[in-house]
């Protein structure tokens, strides 16, 4: 690998999942104008970033990655982002109260547009068109002029992230998030549910932690009153991510800020492929999907070239073996990284090898697969002794039917009810909530 990183040098190298525009001066243009726009984040963010993920790689703090799949221009309003911001919030205190555990909030939003596909075209009652490929790039709808690629959308999906990410950082910063509120958190499709009273019974107890705090003129905290929130989303769409490198200031270091935190699908992982090429030259904390076909030695070589100087904030590996996978796969790659010293922040991702068609047609994920993986990567980490860092997953805020199971049971039959995403399905509030239990169980005696 050559030493020459540009912000430009991934365009001589192969890359897939990438779509053909019609006009490619007009996206030409298009990355001129998002090059001269402001950042999204600011480089000190994701070095903050950076030292975080150190802390949870070497035991000290959880990482929570959650949002939507993809995120849309039709599916953007800010009672959407609240209520996902609600759950992650519940989750986070979930496991910082439960398993008394320092939680870092990473959101799959504010820019997770772009999708890989499994295959280029898709064909309905013998039409066949380009696939969609998220909404920065086409429409879903099945008509051959939304599927055209349109560098406009690259605009939209700034706009859409920059008010996001804004009210994100609103809520995160500005009293919603105060400890204070953990009631108000609650939604009020989960009341009268047996989770919603455990999770009172919680907030209860930190009500009165506070009121002894605030008795000991303790309760007045930044700590208490706002919370730090992260954004990431897959770097897949390289026209746009490169339009938002920037050269850091106080370092001359460069940073794509686009987001805080940026990964590389499980598809576009190619050691020698554009993605990687990319990602090896900006310093913000990345991530590597890591699905089963991964050999452990291309796993080092793919470690050397990201994090070669074996930094424990630098790199996050998301495993997304599925729940019937994990055991042939996960631990000959955990030995591995063990064995060779390299540090990196293991993540679950309970969610992308557990996708299953469900006899409707819907694609679904069934949360007993979900919950048997997360269970299986703690086991694992345990057995070798070492540190389960975090969890990845699609979820949303929204009372919809996606992923079958949980404990107030979505049926086969059902998923038709409230079915919205635009890619995968995503697990509702309840189920988020539920998986957050169980790993805060789980931390509590994995941390005891
Ligand atoms: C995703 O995170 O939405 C995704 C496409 O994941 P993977 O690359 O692991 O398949
Ligand atoms: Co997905």
């Amino acid at each position: 690998m050559p030493d020459t990183w540009s912000p430009t040098s991934w365009r001589s190298k192969p890359i897939q999942q990438q779509p053909q525009y019609p006009d490619a001066s007009a996206l030409t243009q298009v990355e001129q104008t998002l090059a001269g726009y402001p950042p999204l984040v600011f480089a000190g963010e994701a070095r903050e970033l950076r030292r975080q993920f150190a802390e949870v790689t070497q035991g000290r703090a959880f990482l929570l990655q959650g949002g939507d799949c993809a995120e849309s221009f039709a599916e953007f309003s800010a009672g959407k982002i609240r209520d996902t911001f609600k759950v992650l919030l519940q989750m986070a205190i979930v496991m910082t109260f439960a398993a008394g555990c320092p939680v870092v909030k990473v959101g799959r939003m504010a820019g997770q547009f772009a999708k890989p596909r499994s295959a280029n075209d898709e064909t309905l009652d013998g039409v066949t068109l380009p696939a969609y490929r998220g909404d920065i790039v086409n429409g879903i709808g099945f008509d051959a002029a939304s599927r055209v690629p349109d560098p406009q959308r690259l605009l939209q999906a700034y706009h859409q992230s920059t008010a996001t990410l804004n009210l994100l950082r609103a809520f995160a910063q500005g009293g919603f998030a105060d400890l204070h509120q953990v009631h108000q958190w609650n939604l009020d499709f989960i009341a009268n549910s047996a989770l919603a009273e455990k999770y009172s019974q919680l907030a209860g107890r930190i009500d009165e932690t506070l009121a002894f705090m605030r008795a000991c003129g303790m309760d007045s905290s930044p700590q208490v009153r706002e919370t730090s929130f992260f954004t990431a989303h897959e770097a897949l769409l390289l026209n746009y991510e490169q339009a938002f490198v920037r050269q850091d200031s106080l370092t001359g270091r460069s940073y794509d800020c686009s987001a805080h935190m940026l990964w590389i699908g499980d598809r576009t992982r190619q050691l020698d492929g554009a993605h990687v090429e990319f990602l090896r030259g900006v310093e913000n904390p990345i991530g590597v999907k890591v699905g089963p076909s991964m050999d452990a030695d291309e796993l080092i070589r793919l470690i050397d070239i990201l994090n070669p100087n074996n930094d424990p904030g630098r790199l996050n590996l998301i495993v997304r073996m599925g729940a019937d996978k994990v055991e042939a796969h996960f631990p000959r790659l955990l030995r591995k990284v063990q064995a060779e010293g390299r540090q990196v922040l293991w993540s679950c991702d309970p969610m992308h090898g557990n996708t299953i068609k469900a006899s409707s047609g819907y694609k679904t994920r069934d949360f007993a697969q979900v919950l048997a993986e997360v269970k299986q990567f703690f086991q694992v980490h345990r057995s070798e002794g070492t540190v389960a860092g975090g969890i990845h997953i699609e979820m949303t805020g929204q009372n919809v039917t996606e992923c079958i199971g949980g404990s107030r049971p979505i049926t086969e039959a059902g998923l038709c009810d409230r079915y919205h995403t635009h890619c995968d399905p995503r697990l509702n509030a309840d189920q988020s909530l539920e998986l957050a239990f169980l790993i805060a169980e789980t931390l509590k005696q994995a941390r005891a």
